[in-house]
């Protein structure tokens, strides 16, 4: 096959940006396109105020972006349908979120934006062209692309397809694709399926060792991504579930995670128990999973996987019914300081994070509440709790942004850290012996994380309450 010469990712987002700039970083003689239907987005990657944060990122975007150092090889554009034409590959990298109407609302991916881009790639592309499957999809969507491409794709043209999902996490993206610790490629096991994912491999052996590029049959490369972050989440439903028992014993689930962590077999990641996993992944692809057996006709698989969601978003009331208990059954009118609003340190992004849920709760107990977060706009607080079914006029009544995290705690009767900011362990920025000072009495702090030094807050006079942790007396 002749030497691949252009690039072009569909979906300028959380994956496609950082994807496209890492590998035009990694091979100047690629032109690398990121295209987006939005033009906010594509002027924004533009700039040097990219449309995500993401710590890292704004370096490789310039280096290959700016010709200032090399000659350019990244171009971020709205022109889809050109950059098509031009591609030797393209990769899908548009979003999958959950369905919210029709069959299977609430469970299945809708995959309209993967259809639609499918749809493009066969109707521009006037060569032979490689389509990547980057997307999160169910297993065996290769198979529906398969038979759009040969409806619509213009005659003499041929399509290969492959599977190769991203594993990035967010808050750690570049580090991620700079070091992976696999690349899977899933493709068709004929000659020219095998030809194609060797044609990806080697883009990828600019940078990756070549022991970590993984090659699978389609369906298993599709179903792995759904795997490993059902896995993953799952994990973290075990020892939230674990925190529970821990709570009402005087266990200590950071003492249980890392005893049980030690054995090799288990291992110490992802066992971080916390106010429930947020994220636009583990959710929805945890229900993909669970949906697609379901229609598999295999339901005790579907309510195994789905018990994983649920436990999620138990541990999440949990822990409000814990705020409300312990503040003596009422929040009615009380300032209530909650700390991050992101579903983890290092990432702006809220979607599915605790802290909505949280902050709903709260709402409803008609505390007043107060939020700050390093990263997270107003705005998109604003939005999030829109589109989460907050009446807006509810929001403007009883929730304000605070700039830091003093004035957030401002005659507070609690702090509740909800995103693990490293200003929030006391260690870092927060004074918290300030903080105690301007606070009302009693002065509590819920710990959905478990950053903060419990036992230096007491000592400062603080009442302590952390996730998996109960009385050990
Ligand atoms: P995103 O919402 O941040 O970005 C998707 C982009 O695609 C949007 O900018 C949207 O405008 C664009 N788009 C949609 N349809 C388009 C079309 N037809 N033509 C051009 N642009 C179009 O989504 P994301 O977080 O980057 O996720 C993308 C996919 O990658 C999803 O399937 C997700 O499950 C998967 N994934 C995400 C992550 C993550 O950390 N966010 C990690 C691994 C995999
Ligand atoms: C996840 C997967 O890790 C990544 O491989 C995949 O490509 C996309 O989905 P992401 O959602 O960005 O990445 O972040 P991750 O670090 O996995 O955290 C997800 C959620 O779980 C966050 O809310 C995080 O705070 C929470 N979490 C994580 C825990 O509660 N405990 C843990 O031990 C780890």
């Amino acid at each position: 096959m002749a030497p691949v010469k252009s690039v072009c990712f569909i979906g300028a987002g959380f994956v496609g940006g950082p994807s496209g700039a890492v590998l035009a970083l990694k091979n100047p003689d690629v032109e690398v396109s990121v295209v987006d239907l939005s033009e906010t987005r594509i002027a924004a990657w533009n700039s040097d105020a990219l449309p995500i944060y993401e710590p890292g990122l704004l370096p490789v975007v310039k280096e290959a972006r700016d010709a200032e150092v090399r000659p350019q090889n990244l171009f971020f554009t709205t022109d889809v349908k050109g950059t098509i034409k031009r591609a030797d590959i393209v990769f899908i990298c548009v979003n999958t979120p959950t369905k919210t109407a029709g069959i299977g609302a609430g469970k299945a991916p809708n995959m309209a934006y993967f259809e639609s881009a499918t749809r493009m790639i066969a109707a521009e592309a006037e060569s032979d062209t490689i389509i990547v499957e980057k997307s999160t999809v169910p297993c065996r969507t290769a198979a529906n692309m398969r038979e759009i491409l040969k409806a619509v794709g213009k005659p003499g043209v041929n399509f290969e397809i492959l599977s190769n999902p991203e594993f990035l996490a967010e808050g750690t993206a570049v580090a991620d694709l700079m070091k992976p610790d696999r690349i899977l490629i899933g493709s068709m096991q004929t000659p020219s399926g095998l030809e194609a994912a060797e044609v990806l491999a080697n883009l990828y052996g600019s940078w990756v060792p070549k022991e970590n590029i993984l090659k699978t049959n389609i369906w298993s490369s599709e179903l792995a991504k759904l795997a490993a972050n059902a896995l993953l989440a799952q994990r973290i439903s075990s020892i939230n579930a674990l925190s529970a028992i821990c709570e009402a014993t005087g266990a200590d689930v950071g003492e249980i995670a890392y005893a049980a962590g030690l054995d090799s077999r288990i291992g110490s990641r992802m066992l971080q128990a916390s106010v429930g996993f947020g994220g636009s992944c583990f959710r929805k692809d945890v229900l993909n999973l669970s949906y697609m057996a379901e229609t598999l006709h295999l339901p005790e698989v579907a309510a195994y996987w789905q018990s994983v969601v649920a436990i999620n978003e138990w541990q999440k009331s949990r822990f409000t019914k814990r705020v409300i208990s312990t503040l003596y059954g009422t929040l009615t009118g009380k300032k209530i300081a909650v700390y991050g609003f992101s579903y983890k340190k290092n990432t702006a992004d809220t979607r599915e994070s605790a802290a909505i849920s949280v902050v709903k709760d709260l709402i409803a107990e008609q505390a007043k509440v107060c939020i700050y977060d390093p990263q997270v706009t107003k705005a998109q607080i604003w939005e999030e709790l829109d589109i989460n079914g907050c009446h807006l006029a509810d929001v403007e009544k009883f929730v304000t942004i605070a700039q830091n995290p003093y004035d957030c705690a401002s005659e507070s009767h609690a702090v509740i850290v909800l995103t693990e900011w490293d200003e929030f362990s006391n260690k870092d920025v927060v004074d918290w012996e300030q903080i105690f000072d301007i606070m009302e009495r009693p002065a509590f702090v819920f710990d959905g994380r478990r950053v903060i030094d419990a036992g230096k807050l007491q000592r400062l006079g603080f009442r302590v309450e952390c996730i998996g942790r109960g009385n050990p007396f």
